[in-house]
């Protein structure tokens, strides 16, 4: 490690659409305290204004100190992409921290480039584990944890796992949920945002990215047949992440969807214009993770169409169920969660909005006992 600046030196290192709000808070609560130089290091992972662009504009954040502008790629180009750039500014400017968010390929790269030059690394969402390793946020997660100095914690599950592979007690931190941070900071504008124009009044919302549903054509088909059927009996409001986009396409499936009476496409939307979207929302199907949290704050039932989820804590508390890609047992997933109370949704300890003011105080803590690796 360099040699210690009078206010130790911190890099958050953003990228991809769902660092933007775990980052944020952290970044504003460290300025707040005042004690901390903050840069801010975007790695281009995700660079599309509707990906990236509008997400640092509209949650507050300072222009990036570095923008590397990796974009996109196989996962050991884009994963090298950061670890090489990213290195490189961490060489020419020497930080005492870096503060990686969530499990995207920006995340691990981001941690290797710094503990390889010595450099602790805090990770915000940590210890979150889906036990399946074809998922690459998987992989990313057990890397990163297992470099990381400081493991904070959204829910109990993290702790258990982190504490099962042997990481050390004093190292890791239930904090909360800085994305629930971000989401009490900006519902009341959401829910004061009109419906746009021509969408249903009820609808169920949609978000599809991850590789396992839209990248073969078998579960994405069979995806569409749920969502068709669900159709008939809720409109549905699609926000289509890039990467479904371009396998809709791909797979000829594109115009069949666009031109479904029931199903309204609509491009990937801004953070405040989502939150409002899910909000109104009666269901969402989604795969998503950082959805499956804000769905439950927002007391809105979630069928994820997933397997497993990392996030356990969104079942136990009643507002998730699990229905994997199988045509039926989405829509009869939908059907129950339909049938669920909302009001009976409970919300997990310290998602309350002040999460950040907890990690920065825990940051203070291992720079006065040292900061160690
Ligand atoms: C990435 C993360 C995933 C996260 C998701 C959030 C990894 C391994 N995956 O997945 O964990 O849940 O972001 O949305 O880090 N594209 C654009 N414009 C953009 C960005 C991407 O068109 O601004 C298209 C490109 O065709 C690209 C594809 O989307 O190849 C996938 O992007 P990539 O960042 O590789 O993975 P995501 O699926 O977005
Ligand atoms: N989100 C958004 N616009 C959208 C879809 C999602 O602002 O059209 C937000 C969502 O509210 C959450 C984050 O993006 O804050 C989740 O990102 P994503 O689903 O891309 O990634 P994951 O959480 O699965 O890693």
């Amino acid at each position: 490690m360099a040699e210690m600046a009078a206010r130790p030196r911190i890099a958050i290192v953003v990228g991809a659409r769902p660092n933007f709000m775990k980052a944020g808070p952290v970044l504003h609560a460290l300025q707040a305290h005042g004690g901390f130089s903050v840069q801010l290091v975007n790695t281009g992972q995700h660079y599309d204004e509707k990906m990236a662009g509008s997400f640092l504009r509209d949650l507050g954040f300072p222009k990036p100190d570095a923008d590397l502008g990796v974009g996109s790629g196989s996962h050991g180009r884009q994963t090298a992409q950061v670890l090489a750039q990213f290195e490189e500014w961490l060489v020419a400017h020497p930080q005492e921290m870096v503060l990686v968010v969530g499990d995207v390929n920006s995340t691990v790269a981001a941690t290797l480039a710094a503990v390889k030059l010595a450099i602790p690394v805090a990770h915000v969402e940590a210890g979150l584990r889906s036990g399946d390793r074809l998922m690459p946020e998987e992989l990313n997660r057990l890397a990163t944890d297992a470099l990381s100095s400081l493991l904070f914690v959204t829910e109990p599950a993290g702790v258990v796992n982190l504490k099962r592979e042997g990481a050390r007690d004093d190292r890791i931190a239930l904090v909360g949920n800085t994305m629930i941070d971000t989401l009490q900071r900006f519902r009341a504008v959401a829910l004061a945002t009109p419906r746009p124009a021509g969408w249903p009044q009820r609808y169920a919302l949609v978000t599809l990215h991850r590789p396992s549903n839209v990248d073969e054509e078998a579960p994405l088909r069979r995806i569409l047949a749920a969502l068709e059927e669900i159709a008939s009996d809720l409109p549905l409001v699609w926000a289509v992440h890039p990467r479904t986009e371009k396998r809709l396409s791909d797979f000829g499936l594109h115009a069949a969807v666009a031109n479904h009476r029931r199903i309204r496409l609509v491009p990937p939307q801004g953070y405040v214009e989502f939150m409002a979207a899910m909000a109104r929302a009666s269901l969402i199907l989604t795969d998503s993770g950082g959805v499956q949290e804000e769905a439950l704050v927002l007391k809105v039932p979630v069928v994820t169409l997933r397997e497993n989820t990392e996030r356990p804590v969104t079942v136990d508390c009643g507002g998730n169920t699990l229905a994997g890609n199988d045509r039926d047992r989405i829509v009869v997933s939908a059907r129950t969660m339909l049938a669920r109370d909302p009001a009976e949704f409970r919300v997990p300890e310290n998602w309350d909005g002040r999460a950040a003011e907890r990690i920065v105080l825990r940051i203070v803590r291992f720079f006065a006992e040292g900061a160690s690796l």
